[in-house]
């Protein structure tokens, strides 16, 4: 007899096999996935098999349907490799990474809202002075002036607080995106100084289209969508005690804020570019000459304790006692 490391089953616990059908099946799979022993498991697992059966049940799913469903999800894995996560992309464009992010960053007080990471952080940026450039030499777009102060939840600013931020070229590429890439560029890392001040240099970045060769682009346009998603600053800031704040700005005014391809826009998130015409400030900002676009944008980081608390707070109301367990 073959031996496996599956555990011992009591099976006096599963309901009989002569009567399966559309209205037992169901509970048949869920009896029997009743014994894993990891409780969250389990529970997120009676949940799946629950919703994606009834789904099959109330669409009364064809066998092709289903078959196209497989297939389809065979060429997003087949899709991946060690640059390109179709996965992720497939998950941000059904608004699965969206609400994962917004269940576990809730907001605190008036806390900033976290959104969507995104495909294009690199570990490799550059660290930049207080109030450098993230942008190389051959600046192309408009110039954009960043500043603004990292704060906590009581109004008290944060010092040292470690800040990356990216963002697309004029042309609405990351750097990673092209084969030539010799370093970082339009990306940088900075510290908030003791008033908990940041400043630094950019362009306002532009709208770009996800990716739209595979088949997740091909079922953006069987959906009638487009793939694109309004121009945004990557803002990422950590400080000891914390919540990481993973975030985005968006500008007021993007002809696709409603309706970005990946659902990370919050409206909090929406600012304001002023523009700047003084050429004395635009060279005590570091720049040539002007115009240049000013943003100004305070941070304001949430206390694990808070943020816990608040996580708690969220799954207290949820119906299912079971879905309080964490994993
Ligand atoms: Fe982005």
């Amino acid at each position: 007899m073959a031996t496996s490391n599956t555990p011992e089953f009591d099976l006096s616990k599963l309901p009989d096999v002569s009567d399966i059908s559309p209205e037992t099946i169901t509970n048949r799979v869920n009896a029997i996935n009743s014994l894993c022993p990891n409780p969250r498991q389990k529970f997120i697992m009676e949940r799946l098999i629950t919703h994606l059966h009834q789904v099959v049940s109330e669409t009364n799913l064809t066998t092709e349907e289903w078959m196209t469903a497989i297939l389809f999800l065979t060429r997003v894995g087949q899709t991946c490799t060690d640059t390109r996560q179709e996965f992720i992309l497939l998950s941000d464009v059904i608004g699965v990474s969206a609400l994962v992010d917004s269940i576990n960053h809730p907001k605190v007080g008036d806390s900033t809202e976290n959104t969507v990471l995104g495909p294009f952080f690199t570990e490799d940026s550059a660290d930049i002075p207080h109030g450098g450039s993230i942008a190389s030499a051959k600046e192309s777009g408009t110039p954009m002036f960043v500043c603004g102060r990292i704060l906590d939840t009581s109004g008290q600013v944060i010092p040292n607080a470690k800040i990356e931020t990216w963002e697309t070229d004029a042309e609405g590429f990351y750097d990673t995106q092209y084969a030539d890439r010799q370093g970082p560029d339009y990306r940088g890392r900075l510290k908030s100084q003791q008033d908990g001040s940041y400043a630094f240099r950019g362009i306002v970045p532009v709208a770009y289209p996800t990716p739209g060769d595979g088949p997740v682009g091909d079922l953006l346009k069987s959906l009638g969508r487009h793939q694109f998603r309004p121009a945004h600053l990557h803002m990422m800031i950590e400080a000891p005690g914390f919540e990481t704040l993973i975030t985005a700005l968006f500008f007021r005014g993007d002809k696709y804020l409603k309706s970005d391809a990946v659902f990370g826009v919050k409206t909090s998130l929406i600012v304001d570019l002023q523009d700047v015409t003084s050429n004395e400030e635009a060279r005590a900002k570091g720049f040539e000459s002007a115009p240049f676009k000013l943003l100004k944008q305070d941070f304001v980081l949430v206390k694990n304790e808070e943020a816990k608390k608040a996580r708690a707070e969220r799954a207290a109301k949820t119906v299912l006692d079971e879905a309080k367990v964490e994993g």
